[in-house]
């Protein structure tokens, strides 16, 4: 069995999953939403002293399985330093104590691994990567062949939503809440421009959203209603959306242009949950013959059983690394 753990922000978790079945044994992730919740946004020192606290306490529960384990995985690229390094901090004195080998994760390849737990790999497959701090598509060729195809110039799909929900004033994470408000809001009440409309540019960007949001809030000044509340969200989750949307259909017409054939199509990270994002992605599967892939959703936000599960793959492929070697990196660099 391989412990993983994973601190990259504001979730404190802690899998145990066997090699050979894929089963996971162990699970237990503490989050501290309610924590941030009343700053509308992750205070990373906050962050960094909760993980201290929660980490030994699952860690405690997971005791039993220790004399199973064969290497123990954590997250340490791309997050917050000052959390990666309590998960880097527990995973070396683990792997010291127990005697066993360590196996460094890239946070971004568990989010597409959430996609195989419990399951074989499955490839290829053209990936959009949607969570609090990246927006990509991804094209996921093989295990050790993957490639950025579009990423974004500013915010994250995620991070729009937590920016909207603070100009609100509705708390954080801002995904959920928009997300609700948006089923009772009139979509076309606000006309919010959709971002880099040129087809050619293959690039996200959500800040120019965000301003147009701002701007109509402002508008309306102390007299935002319940309503208005709806009808913002739904127009923004509705933008934010289609301009998703646009870039993966150019990107997919532009394999079928060169004769290749985009079978499986999937979504992956916390904004992945978006129930309006993957309406709109299984409508478009349908459309051209794809197959939509999905992570069950408790495992599409942070948490350490698709750490786990990208660490069987490396266990079996023999990628450790030394603890000396092992550090933290905050940037996203590459897969
Ligand atoms: O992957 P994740 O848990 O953490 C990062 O790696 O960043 O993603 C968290 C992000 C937050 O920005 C949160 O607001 C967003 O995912 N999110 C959503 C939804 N649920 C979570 N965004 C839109 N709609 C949702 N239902
Ligand atoms: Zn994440």
């Amino acid at each position: 069995m391989i412990l993983s753990i994973e601190s990259s922000c504001d979730d404190s978790s802690i899998a145990i999953t066997k090699i050979d079945s894929k089963e996971i044994i162990f699970h237990k992730k503490i989050s501290q939403v309610r924590e941030h919740n009343r700053y509308g946004g992750v205070v990373p020192e906050l962050a960094s002293r909760l993980n201290a606290t929660a980490l030994p306490e699952i860690l405690e529960q997971a005791k039993p399985h220790f004399k199973d384990l064969k290497a123990i995985a954590v997250t340490n690229e791309p997050g917050l330093s000052v959390t990666l390094m309590e998960g880097v901090m527990m995973a070396k004195a683990l792997a010291l104590t127990l005697e066993l080998p360590l196996i460094a994760i890239n946070h971004l390849k568990a989010h597409i691994y959430s996609l195989f737990i419990e399951k074989e790999e499955s490839f290829p497959q053209l990936t959009m990567l949607v969570s609090g701090g990246h927006t990509q598509i991804i094209d996921l060729k093989s295990y050790s062949d993957i490639e950025v195809l579009v990423n974004t110039l500013d915010d994250s799909f995620g991070e729009s939503f937590d920016k909207v929900a603070k100009m609100l004033n509705l708390g954080y994470p801002g995904g959920p809440i928009v997300q609700e408000y948006a089923k009772k809001g009139d979509p076309k009440r606000f006309n919010f421009p959709i971002p880099l409309q040129n087809p050619n540019r293959l690039a996200f960007s959500f800040s120019g959203l965000k301003n147009a949001v701002r701007v109509e809030i402002e508008k309306l000044g102390s007299r935002v209603s319940e309503q208005d509340i709806c009808d913002i969200s739904a127009s923004f989750e509705q933008i934010a959306t289609k301009h998703l949307m646009l870039k993966l259909k150019k990107v997919v017409d532009i394999k079928r242009n060169s004769n290749e054939r985009v079978k499986n199509i999937s979504v992956v990270g916390g904004a992945s949950a978006n129930l309006h994002l993957r309406e709109n992605l299984n409508t478009y599967c349908k459309e051209i013959g794809a197959k939509l892939h999905l992570a069950e959703l408790k495992y599409c936000s942070d948490n350490a059983v698709m750490v786990g599960r990208l660490a069987i793959e490396k266990f079996q492929k023999g990628e450790f690394i030394d603890s000396k070697d092992l550090t933290i990196k905050s940037k996203f660099s590459n897969f």
